[in-house]
């Protein structure tokens, strides 16, 4: 795997796999690297000649300083994981590398950002378009992997492309699970021991609320599972939307059309963790 620091060196790379006529694959992250990014590879090539991974903690997204501070960054064993699992391209920007100067840029994304994530972390979805349009625009790929953990971010990255008229199909891929449920991130390395013992039930509760719904309503469900997950004294709720997988308007009605998509976000101590479950109904 080649590692690159440098936006010209790796397009310089990328101008070589392009004269051969090679399709690129890309997948972003933070690092702290586990089965879900790995996912996100492995579908890459399966899709594509060359994969390219990158690694950069964007503080543009972070809307609590102390979560930047805190984020878990373990570079080798990531570029082992890497290796393992045969990236061709690894591209680890300094902050000066990508962000040179303000970048001001605004973009209207419509309701999409303004509920959920986009309300409880404000300015986390302006970051996270900065750091993904100057990825796109220096990689230039014709496929790119997002985990559907991040369930809202991919349909914020859906948006910006086509705003954009970026050139490249968003790949949204499955949540990856421990055996207990719990979705995989890069902040479950945070938990301390009690912590990780409590968090599975931020999933389980999920899927039992999808046969709950079968006898409650909506606004039942929601609060059902509310009151679930503060009945442990190590979470806390901030929010349980169940919204259209597509507006992301909030769905009150069942029999609402579209795909419904349940969306928690739950503190754990000073971690925020974040799940979803589709609504079948
Ligand atoms: O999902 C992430 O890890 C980040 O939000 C992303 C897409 C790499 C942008 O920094």
């Amino acid at each position: 795997m080649k590692i690159i620091e440098k936006k010209a060196d790796l397009k310089i790379e990328i101008n070589k796999l392009r004269n051969f006529s090679k399709t690129i694959g890309f997948v972003p992250t933070m690092g702290a690297l586990h089965e879900g990014h790995i996912s996100l590879i492995t579908s890459s090539k399966n899709d594509n000649d060359i994969t390219i991974a990158s690694i950069f903690v964007n503080p543009t997204q972070f809307n609590d300083k102390k979560d930047y501070q805190r984020y878990p960054r373990i570079l080798n064993d990531d570029v082992k994981k890497l290796e393992e699992a045969k990236c061709d391209i690894l591209f680890i920007p300094t902050e000066e590398e990508m962000y040179p100067e303000e970048d001001n840029r605004q973009f209207d994304f419509g309701n999409i950002d303004k509920v959920m994530e986009g309300k409880f972390r404000p300015g986390h979805f302006r970051g996270v378009a900065l750091i993904v349009s100057k990825l796109f625009e220096i990689v230039t790929p014709d496929r790119a992997y997002f985990g559907e953990k991040d369930f809202q971010q991919v349909a914020i990255i859906k948006h910006l492309t086509k705003l954009m008229c970026y050139p490249v199909e968003i790949v949204s891929c499955p949540i990856i699970r421990e055996s207990d449920g719990l979705a995989m991130s890069s902040r479950n390395m945070l938990l301390n021991k009690e912590e990780r013992e409590h968090v599975p039930l931020i999933s389980k509760t999920l899927f039992k609320a999808r046969n709950i719904a079968q006898k409650m309503n909506v606004e039942e469900t929601k609060n059902w599972v509310i009151q679930t997950i503060n009945a442990d004294p190590f979470l806390k709720a901030e929010y349980f939307e169940i919204v259209n997988d597509t507006s992301l308007e909030s769905i009150n009605n069942w029999s609402q059309k579209g795909e419904k998509v349940g969306c928690i976000a739950v503190h754990v101590g000073n971690i925020r963790l974040i799940d979803n479950v589709r609504f079948y109904l």
